[in-house]
């Protein structure tokens, strides 16, 4: 059973409000038919369809005020927008994709999931079918309204699910010690354990972009605390052709690998 995260800024194009990456998006379905995993679960991330409606709103500090009840439909509206074309692309190279709205089925404390109903979920996969999940502007139990990083459903999902490998892909080949952006020369860290996280913390900090969810380092969190559940991921680059497929294919060490200690 593997659980694969197609992160946001590749499946689209952060700055631009809106705005699927087609290309991108077909190119992995590819690689995604290709690698013919049995039991696979996806999640995606918002990119330029989630983030940007919900910063607008102030989504990530709650709900206080009337006015922003129309955004949490529009971030939710924009999700599913943004859903239907992974499906499509999926659905289009003969994977059999469901969309799966995790605002359907989670309830979030903190921002912290606190109940979601995974059985549906785990029919699909007994029935060789591929659920689609996504980040999402779920109802929160204390903040009214928590936005539910892809990542976080990654990490709620793999050990409930068994997960054998959890594969993040991302528009960078893994965690580097600067940003690579900025230095070409950044080094690329291989591997990532609860022990040597603290000072790769001290090293990296946050994303540049607007990202509510809290870019890279959130990513690595949410990663380090499945590790300490025993189960290991990987960052690898989704942006470069075959590296998915590759990685799906059983392929180790193409990014930065987090695992316990
Ligand atoms: C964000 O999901 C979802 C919303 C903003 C509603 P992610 O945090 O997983 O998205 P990316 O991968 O960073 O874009």
């Amino acid at each position: 059973m593997i659980i694969l995260k197609l992160g946001g800024s590749v499946i689209t194009f952060k700055e631009k409000p809106n705005t699927a990456n087609f290309g991108a998006i077909n190119r992995l379905a590819i690689e995604i038919k290709r690698a013919n995993v049995k039991h696979l679960v996806i999640v995606h991330g918002g990119g330029s369809y989630g983030h940007i409606t919900a910063a607008k709103y102030k989504l990530h500090h709650g709900f206080k005020r009337p006015e922003q009840l129309i955004g949490i439909a529009l971030t939710q509206r924009a999700m599913q927008e943004l859903n239907s074309y992974i499906i499509k692309a999926l659905v289009l190279k003969n994977v059999p994709a469901v969309p799966v709205q995790p605002s359907a089925c989670t309830i979030t404390a903190n921002g912290r999931i606190k109940k979601m109903n995974v059985d549906p979920i785990k029919q699909l996969l007994k029935n060789n079918i591929v659920p689609v999940l996504y980040g999402d502007i779920v109802q929160d139990l204390t903040r009214g309204c928590a936005i539910l990083s892809g990542d976080q459903v990654v990490s709620y999902l793999a050990p409930k699910l068994r997960a054998e490998r959890v594969i993040l892909g991302s528009d960078v080949d893994g965690v580097f010690k600067s940003d690579p952006r900025i230095n070409p020369q950044a080094e690329l860290i291989k591997e990532i354990t609860p022990k040597t996280f603290k000072q790769i913390f001290a090293d990296i900090g946050g994303s540049t972009r607007t990202d509510v969810t809290g870019g890279m380092l959130n990513k690595i969190k949410e990663l380090i605390m499945l590790s300490k559940r025993g189960i290991e991921s990987e960052i690898v680059n989704a942006g470069k052709p075959n590296i998915i497929k590759r990685t799906l294919l059983g392929e180790r060490g193409l990014g930065t690998i987090i695992h316990g200690d």
